[in-house]
């Protein structure tokens, strides 16, 4: 895809020297260089610099960031197109995550939408926005699947499942960087963080991982492979090793799998100090040593640590590195500068766009992504129902956007005391600790963790609910009246000592600039709740890691999560609290019985393409209009290798007016009943399948399906 404009790419890498190649591998930031801005000009002029990231720091997730300065940047490009002897133009970065100026859900959230087609077009509008300031490329998605809810991060990825993962996956990248990397409206995507991230051990930022060849290509991998067939024009290369490699000193994920198996040919960009990462980490003997490493694994631009730049030519002097090593990486980093058509157009891209429209998606989106996990019927709220409102987060605006915030207004957004507030006809009050507030009839708690604890480098050991917190719900109770939660996090928290003490519980997530509207929308139920949990919920923090598509083990084991008699603990119930795929909703779905149009297919007719259709057929019986995600799982019954007890293969996010029943098909074929070998090679193998649909991964009454 990026290659064919290889013969252009080589054509300018005709006369270029060694500087100057090596100068399109080095990624700069401009802080260190504020004091003196004429030696970065200098370094500029000398083809000394292929892309600039725009990020003061190298957390640039919860540090606060200097606001984007397109005069400069476009000064500096200036120097690069008009004064550099090459005149390649500079591709600028930032990290632009979940939202530019407007704000949508943090990733796990929109995750729990289950509505890419809603994902994609956010993202779409993201782009625009991005574009607006200069900034042709972003450092998104973050795709690292998780375990470990103590893990800041989690908050960035797509949850646990790799279909879901994958389906996010894709809609991020088709809407940055849209049909064609050259429109006005396009961005370029970057899959990160290649690869393995999110399963650092204890949840703790930057740690180890240990992760067998097949939990790589079966749970971590699809993912990326779906960004990659995508079209996602760059892959950033992760801090992490695994089982002792370093990724970014890595040949075998660099090269072997991302590149033969998964067929990228965009550029692979380092995290920000990933190369120099190698000595710290006892990989390489020194910088140059590190640059060695990171270019034989087949790494091309080296964000901010100057590996690269330092060393390369000295590398290539001495034979250490082959000049065709650095032709590679350069020429696969012009590609994409081609394919934007950077030369064409090097200057910032002001595109018109409509904040109100803006605004509108993000709330769309919010509304879909927030998960109702509890009712006893006390929702949605009459309009005139008396309110009591406390909560530590009753007032925040800032944490409602989330972390990886760099350039949404705190400001600007409102905080959840104003959406309810303007919302509520009845009598409405405000105590954040409760001290004071008459008889009312339902208190409203706002309750979850600060955007503080969530992102880079913000892992917490305990995903519980602070004291403060559990007291104040403790209290609400004692005052008699019933009592809605709702949530503003970045992670699931584990709610099981608090759960009881509520009527309902809303996890709104950390949901961008319309966090506020969304929530008070579904509380006064002019919004239907439709979120699903893209994670399992844990009941306690000593449950993790604990995630719905584990394999099966020896001893029997008849129920889900592996509850029952083995499996499970002396000191209380092992089952999460909730469920992948869960989420309640004011109407109600009954399900069909589910079928199969053949009870068996042979392997042939599968690799010829034949599918297998099944149905089944979803009513709304309660008394709102209302979404639904219909969920499909598998489990490969008996297999060479032991497969997960169950597997989201398909889902389809429906509407249904109260009253309405649907036929919801889907079909399974070759490409959704196998699974990856530890070599990396697709395999589906002859026997019983079953196959379940149902609102979340505890459906009951499977079809089987048998593959001759
Ligand atoms: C993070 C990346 C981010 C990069 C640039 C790193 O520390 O891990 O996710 O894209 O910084 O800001």
């Amino acid at each position: 895809m990026f290659s064919k404009y290889l013969p252009q790419a080589e054509k300018i890498m005709s006369d270029m020297t060694l500087n100057e190649k090596i100068g399109q591998l080095n990624q700069i930031t401009i802080t260190p260089y504020t004091d003196k801005m004429d030696e970065l000009r200098e370094l500029i002029k000398n083809g000394g610099v292929g892309s600039i990231i725009l990020a003061s720091s190298a957390t640039a997730g919860n540090d606060p960031q200097g606001h984007v300065n397109i005069e400069l940047y476009k000064d500096l490009q200036k120097i690069a197109v008009e004064q550099s002897r090459k005149g390649i133009p500079m591709i600028y970065g930032r990290d632009v995550i979940h939202g530019h100026r407007t704000v949508y859900p943090i990733p796990l959230a929109s995750a729990a939408s289950f509505n890419e087609r809603l994902v994609e077009k956010c993202y779409k509008n993201i782009a625009a926005e991005a574009l607006n300031d200069s900034i042709r490329w972003t450092f998104s998605p973050m795709l690292d699947l998780c375990h470990d809810p103590r893990w800041g991060r989690i908050a960035e990825g797509p949850g646990e499942d790799p279909l879901l993962g994958s389906r996010m996956a894709t809609a991020c990248v088709k809407g940055f960087q849209g049909d064609d990397l050259k429109a006005d409206t396009s961005i370029v995507a970057c899959a990160k963080h290649y690869l393995g991230y999110g399963a650092s051990e204890s949840g703790r930022d930057y740690f180890r991982t240990e992760i067998s060849d097949g939990t790589l290509y079966n749970y971590i991998i699809p993912a990326f492979r779906a960004a990659v067939d995508a079209g996602v024009a760059t892959v950033m290369s992760s801090f992490n090793d695994i089982n002792g490699t370093p990724v970014t000193g890595g040949k075998k994920y660099l090269t072997d799998i991302l590149r033969g198996k998964l067929n990228f040919d965009g550029f692979v960009v380092s995290d920000w100090g990933a190369v120099e990462q190698l000595e710290h980490a006892g990989f390489a003997e020194d910088r140059r040593d590190c640059a060695k490493k990171a270019i034989h694994a087949g790494l091309d631009l080296n964000m901010c640590d100057k590996c690269y730049i330092e060393n390369l030519g000295d590398l290539v002097k001495s034979c250490e590195v082959k000049a065709a090593e650095i032709d590679t990486a350069v020429s696969r980093i012009l590609c994409v500068k081609l394919a934007m058509g950077l030369f064409e157009n090097p200057y910032c891209k002001r595109t018109e766009y409509d904040e109100s429209a803006h605004l509108a998606d993000a709330k769309l989106l919010a509304d879909e992504s927030m998960v109702l996990l509890k009712n006893n019927g006390v929702l949605p709220l009459k309009k005139d129902t008396d309110i009591l409102l406390a909560g530590p987060f009753a007032e925040d605006r800032r944490t409602l956007l989330g972390t990886w915030t760099l350039d949404g207004d705190a400001e600007k957004t409102q905080n959840f005391k104003e959406a309810l507030s303007e919302r509520a006809n009845g009598r409405f009050e405000y105590s954040a600790a409760l001290e004071s507030g008459a008889n009312s009839d339902v208190i409203v708690l706002a309750l979850g963790e600060s955007y503080t604890k969530t992102g880079e480098n913000h892992s917490v050991s305990d995903i519980s609910l602070e004291d403060s917190q559990i007291e104040l719900i403790k209290k609400a109770r004692a005052k008699g009246r019933r009592v809605v939660g709702v949530f503003f996090c970045g992670r699931p928290l584990a709610l099981e000592n608090v759960e009881e003490y509520f009527d309902a519980i809303l996890y709104a997530w950390h949901s961008g600039s319309k966090t506020a509207a969304s929530a008070a929308d579904i509380l006064f139920g002019d919004v239907v709740p439709s979120g699903k949990t893209p994670v399992t919920f844990p009941r306690k923090p000593t449950h993790i890691p604990i995630y719905y598509n584990v394999t099966s083990s020896g001893r029997p084991c008849n129920s889900y999560y592996g509850e029952g008699p083995f499996y499970s603990y002396l000191d209380g119930d092992s089952s999460p609290l909730y469920p992948f795929g869960y989420g309640l909703s004011y109407t109600a779905f009954e399900y069909g019985k589910s079928e199969c149009d053949c009870a068996e297919i042979s392997l042939e007719e599968l690799k010829n393409g034949k599918k297998v259709q099944l149905s089944v057929t979803v009513s709304n019986v309660g008394d709102f209009d209302g979404k639904e995600t219909v969920q499909l799982y598998i489990k490969d019954v008996v297999a060479s290798v032991i497969r997960p007890l169950r597997e989201l293969k398909d889902y389809k996010k429906i509407f249904l007016k109260k009253g309405e029943s649907k036929r919801i098909d889907f079909c399974l074929g070759y490409g959704d009943l196998g699974f990856y070998g530890e070599d990396g090679e697709y395999l589906l193998e002859k026997g019983k399948f079953e196959v379940f649909i149902g609102g979340n991964c505890l459906c009951g009454d499977p079809v089987e399906l048998v593959v001759k």
